[in-house]
């Protein structure tokens, strides 16, 4: 019998799918691992898992508990999912400029949600310092802290790079993903230069983060915007410290927006906009490295997290983008 023990177990174990159009297009193997899978529908359920079970070996999250987080909203929809298989309250502060789609989702799983305007991480009214504060104030409750709570790329070192390295036998020459939190970059990179310090990491960068100049210059140069969502930064979190990082490829809108209709029309995947930037860079890193290289990435969420936004062509239009 092969049973998953609910949702909590029914995490991870997503399969690397081969991206046909796009291997064929550069003579490489470009593989995505199918995060959206995952029973919450992201890449961010790892993460959620991990840092619940780590406060509750910890002794710090009890029972009728709140785990409160401030995210772009799939690391919430992960919490909420996992608080209620688990018997825990669940407390999101979010950015208003995310898509309504997941603001609507948090709320239909019960989670308490508070939207507040995006402001830069230097204000105190940023949403992740929000969170820690209310946090803070509340009995009975953790601050999930996805940022710097390095049970998120824990995660990612235990499952997801472990996974990839078991689907791939080993062979894999390159690596490239977009980073929010890090966790995922990090978890995978740490976990495949230990087994392999000859594989490339590469990080996907969209406009609007500062990761890219970081480093290409040592320097955080924050330049033009995106409409993707839940990736790019303007600092180095404690889940990116002391990430290997070989190189970081910057992919702008128009190139991800084509990505993610060319997955769509020719692959039969609808995929979310960082998904664009991941395998828009993986790619880029195919056409650097030339054929015969395998290169992984992730496909973090599904498209219908995004269909009033990303597949609504005169939303895209007001941005300047088009699926043409
Ligand atoms: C859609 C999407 N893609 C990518 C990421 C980045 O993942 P990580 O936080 O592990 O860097 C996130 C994180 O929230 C996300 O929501």
């Amino acid at each position: 019998m092969d049973i998953k023990r609910g949702f909590a177990n029914a995490v991870g174990n997503t399969p690397l799918i081969r991206l046909n159009s796009f291997s064929d297009e550069t003579g490489c193997e470009i593989l995505g691992k199918a995060e959206f899978l995952n029973p919450g529908g992201s890449v961010k359920d790892r993460a959620a898992l991990y840092i619940v079970e780590d406060a509750e070996e910890k002794g710090l999250l009890k029972p009728g508990g709140t785990v409160v987080e401030g995210t772009a909203g799939n690391t919430g929809i992960g919490l909420a999912h996992i608080c209620n298989a688990k018997g825990y309250k669940c407390l999101i502060i979010i950015p208003e400029t995310q898509s309504q789609e997941k603001i609507e989702m948090l709320r239909t799983l019960g989670a308490e949600v508070r939207t507040v305007p995006a402001v830069p991480y230097k204000d105190p009214n940023n949403y992740v310092k929000l969170s820690g504060r209310i946090a803070a104030e509340m009995e009975n409750a953790i601050w999930a802290n996805q940022f710097e709570n390095l049970a998120n790329r824990q995660a990612h070192y235990e499952t997801t790079a472990a996974e990839i390295w078991s689907q791939t036998d080993g062979a894999i020459d390159g690596w490239v993903a977009a980073t929010g939190t890090g966790g995922t970059y990090a978890g995978v990179s740490m976990f495949l230069k230990a087994k392999n310090p000859t594989i490339r990491c590469v990080v996907a960068d969209p406009m609007g983060s500062g990761l890219y100049s970081y480093v290409k210059t040592g320097d955080i140069k924050i330049e033009g915007s995106s409409i993707t969502e839940g990736i790019g930064n303007s600092r180095i979190t404690g889940n990116m410290e002391g990430a290997p990082i070989d190189d970081a490829i910057q992919i702008d809108d128009r190139e991800a927006v084509r990505v993610i209709y060319q997955l769509m029309e020719k692959d039969g995947l609808f995929m979310g906009g960082s998904v664009g930037i991941n395998v828009g860079a993986a790619v880029a890193l195919a056409k650097q490295m030339g054929a015969g290289h395998t290169i992984v990435t992730v496909l973090c969420d599904g498209g219908g997290r995004y269909q009033s936004k990303l597949f609504n062509r005169d939303w895209l239009a007001s941005k300047g983008l088009s699926p043409d």
